[in-house]
């Protein structure tokens, strides 16, 4: 069962000073994805990394890269992000005026494309677009920061997004994931879990663990993740 969960770790609160060797700990104690989350300080109230760190990242490792683009317009960085390296890139729909077409621009550069809902915003814009989306982002926390609580309404929505996603995977036989970002720890992870996300984004209680700083640190935080998704 615990194939289905994805665990993925945002580097926005690794040491940004190692942040290659961070990666390469964290995935080597067993996490699955790289998130990667790209702020403007226009979108979202901080500045964080843009393309060049994607690319200096990605020869350290083959885990997919997840760019959460925080930032707006989002057109003009697309190409820049997939032409970095990047796997996955997901927007918000508030910072593009065209929606589809930057689902397809994402596509059409060679990665697979997403959709994130802010927690006051509507699951509706997914209705005429699924086709074009692969992974659906839910916000737990308002972005902008690592290290904020959980908002708990997610998990209804969580529930009503699998809905439509099982719905359309019924129809279609193609998968779309369903990720969940902000404040997820190994307390919650399991009740996010059964509300129906099977990627999970994890920052502070990664990076920030107890013993993070032990060589093999990050195994015994990813362990623990993992030990209660297997409960699920
Ligand atoms: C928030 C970012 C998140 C954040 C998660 O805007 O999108 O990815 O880093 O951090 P934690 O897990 O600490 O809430
Ligand atoms: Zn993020």
């Amino acid at each position: 069962m615990d194939k289905t969960f994805r665990i993925a770790p945002s580097i926005l609160s690794a040491n940004f000073a190692k942040l290659g060797q961070e990666i390469q700990d964290v995935i080597a104690s067993g996490a699955d994805i790289v998130h990667f989350d790209v702020m403007d300080n226009h979108y979202v109230p901080n500045l964080t990394i843009g393309p060049l760190v994607c690319e200096a990242i990605r020869p350290v490792t083959d885990a997919i890269i997840d760019v959460h683009l925080m930032v707006k317009p989002v057109d003009r960085i697309i190409p820049d992000f997939a032409k970095a390296g990047a796997n996955i890139i997901t927007f918000h729909p508030e910072a593009s005026d065209h929606i589809d077409r930057s689902l397809s621009l994402v596509r059409e550069s060679g990665c697979k494309s997403g959709l994130v809902f802010n927690p006051a915003t509507s699951l509706d814009y997914l209705d005429y677009v699924m086709d074009k989306v692969d992974m659906v982002l839910l916000m737990s926390v308002n972005p902008g920061f690592g290290g904020q609580k959980f908002i708990p309404e997610t998990l209804n929505k969580l529930r009503m997004a699998r809905k439509k996603i099982d719905e359309y995977t019924e129809k279609t036989g193609r998968e779309i994931w369903l990720e969940v970002d902000g404040g997820v720890n190994a307390d919650n992870i399991a009740e996010i879990a059964k509300a129906g996300a099977d990627t999970f984004v994890a920052g502070s209680a990664i990076f920030k663990a107890a013993n993070a700083d032990d060589p093999n640190g990050y195994d015994t935080i990813l362990k623990s993740l993992r030990s209660s998704l297997s409960k699920v």
